[in-house]
């Protein structure tokens, strides 16, 4: 079984000590940065942007994982390649011509990514999954850290992994909001591969240790 991944997200971070908070990412047991890119039409949140995930980069020695929660993604598909991401994320709801919009991400060279709000079904993917690397399955309505994980979750988590298997595809389950040491190895035992978690890493009272005991949950 190959290693189960863990994904903080840097939108719970102090960003008045965003170089700290990238360093303890780069020494702990994590394995991605997932990067939250909110532009407040898509969602109604103004997460940061180019300049910010820019510096971010600089020192981040890991897996860069960006999530766009944004209209018209197709727009700035160049702009996060040439940032240095490696993943790129966009959400099928904000795509008319998905099937295109993910060949551009991996002609730039980035693995190319599609979350789903929490009232997407899961079948709606079934014909482009064998394109499709990462599917981010939302556990919140995305916008905001810090919100309760919906339930209903795991059993779409369940539904996605018959289609990638039954597709015989590759593609990586990742679940995005309030995921916790409660959910983690439940999600795990449904299926997903990377974990993202936000305010229960960074709102602890000490964040290396809680990103290793969350590795160990999902890998045991
Ligand atoms: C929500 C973002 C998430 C968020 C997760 O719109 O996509 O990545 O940062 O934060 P928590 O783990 O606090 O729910
Ligand atoms: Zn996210």
């Amino acid at each position: 079984m190959a290693l189960k991944r863990i994904a903080p997200s840097v939108l719970a971070a102090d960003f008045a000590n965003l170089q700290r908070d990238v360093e303890m990412i780069n020494q702990s047991d994590a394995d991605w940065f997932h990067i939250d890119i909110m532009d407040g039409v898509f969602v109604p949140n103004i997460s940061f942007g180019m300049p910010v995930l820019r510096d971010i980069v600089k020192h981040a020695n890991k897996t860069i994982d960006v999530h766009l929660m944004i209209v018209d993604p197709d727009r700035y598909i160049k702009t996060f390649a040439d940032l240095g991401s490696n993943i790129l994320t966009v959400h099928y709801e904000a795509c008319t011509h998905l099937h295109r919009t993910l060949q551009a991400i991996k002609a730039e060279g980035m693995k190319a990514g599609v979350a789903i709000n929490p009232h997407t079904n899961v079948s709606l993917l079934e014909d482009v999954i064998k394109d499709i690397d990462l599917v981010c399955i939302m556990s919140v309505n995305p916008g905001f850290g810090g919100q309760s994980f919906i339930e209903n979750t795991y059993k779409k988590v369940q539904q996605l992994r018959d289609i990638i298997s039954r597709n015989n595809a590759s593609t990586l389950i990742e679940i995005d909001g309030g995921v916790t040491s409660k959910n983690a190895k439940q999600l795990v035992e449904a299926g997903a591969d990377v974990l993202v978690a936000g305010s229960f890493v960074f709102k602890s009272d000490n964040p290396t240790q809680t990103i290793k005991e969350l590795k160990e949950i999902v890998n045991e």
